[in-house]
């Protein structure tokens, strides 16, 4: 694989653009919104630098990165990209459409990877004409840090595409897990349903979200509080996957707890909006690793 494009510069989209680009990938990052563009490019940039100012990564391989990486919000220029992976918002709708268009533009080998949390592959496939080539890549928060990929095979998904998308994982450092395709797959099955709980535990007056989240953090050894993983996380995308695994599942252990609901309804979407369950506008950083 040479080039690759991804789709959404949010959060996931441009710590995934960044990880191919230092990889040695031709990277196309797209999204729709310029304003997303310009600070999916600035917080690379940054991150970057930040990294061979550390000694984390060698000038040659940085400055290699900035010069493969290119932003777009043109689609059409993801055409000749060997693979093409998705991380826009966490919505079934607005990711068939997506993939039904990268079906029709790309090339007829190239694999369309979706980063979904919890959305059925086999349902996005149903969108293309080659479901075979589509598979769930799902890289976890910061991409360039974290070790996981989870990788989701659909219901039609070849064992070449599989292979080939294990591999790109492997070439960016990173640990293989497996899923069936069932809403949530592994990761998210099991998380979000805790954090939810925590929402719960702040809803029904239990405890502080401070004790909530150094409960968590000092009584069962995770480095993050739930609460606080919420707000990095993003809270529009808790309830986003929260609603796929009670559409899905058909449990009411799933219905999103209504503070969480609120919360998205009142724009407090977490870190990236510098207020959620915290307020971050007085000095904590909301800058990505
Ligand atoms: P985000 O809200 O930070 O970024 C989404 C980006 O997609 C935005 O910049 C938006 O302008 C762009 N976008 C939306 N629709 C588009 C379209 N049709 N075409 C082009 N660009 C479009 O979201 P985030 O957190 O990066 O999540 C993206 C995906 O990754 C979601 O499916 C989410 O479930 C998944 N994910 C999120 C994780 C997290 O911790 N936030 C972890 C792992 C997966």
């Amino acid at each position: 694989m040479k080039s690759i494009g991804v789709v959404g510069g949010g959060q996931m989209g441009s710590g995934i653009a960044q990880l191919a680009a230092v990889h040695g990938l031709h990277v196309w990052l797209l999204d729709s919104d310029p304003t997303a563009l310009s600070r999916a490019s600035s917080s690379i940039s940054n991150s970057i630098h930040r990294l061979v100012s550390k000694g984390h990564l060698s000038q040659v391989v940085g400055t290699n990165a900035l010069r493969l990486l290119q932003c777009t919000s043109n689609l059409e220029d993801l055409c000749s990209a060997d693979v093409v992976i998705e991380a826009i918002v966490e919505s079934e709708d607005v990711k068939k459409k997506l993939f039904s268009e990268l079906d029709k533009l790309t090339k007829r080998s190239a694999i369309l990877a979706s980063n979904t949390s919890s959305i059925s592959i086999t349902r996005l496939a149903s969108a293309t004409t080659r479901p075979s080539q589509v598979i769930g890549m799902h890289f976890m928060n910061p991409p360039p840090i974290m070790k996981l990929v989870e990788i989701i095979r659909g219901a039609n998904t070849s064992d070449e595409t599989f292979n080939a998308t294990k591999a790109l994982a492997e070439r960016f450092g990173k640990i293989v897990i497996c899923s069936q395709d069932f809403s949530g797959f592994i990761v998210n099955r099991i998380l979000m349903p805790m954090i939810n709980e925590a929402f719960f535990t702040l809803y029904t007056g239990v405890a502080t979200k401070e004790d909530i989240d150094t409960g968590m953090k000092l009584g069962t050894n995770h480095p993050m509080g739930p609460l606080e993983l919420a707000d990095f996380i993003g809270l529009d995308v808790c309830l986003s996957i929260m609603r796929v695994l009670h559409a899905g599942l058909g449990d009411s252990k799933y219905i999103p707890c209504p503070l969480l609901v609120q919360y998205v309804d009142a724009g407090r979407l977490g870190r990236k909006r510098g207020v959620g369950v915290y307020d971050y506008s007085k000095g904590k950083t909301t800058e990505r690793v």
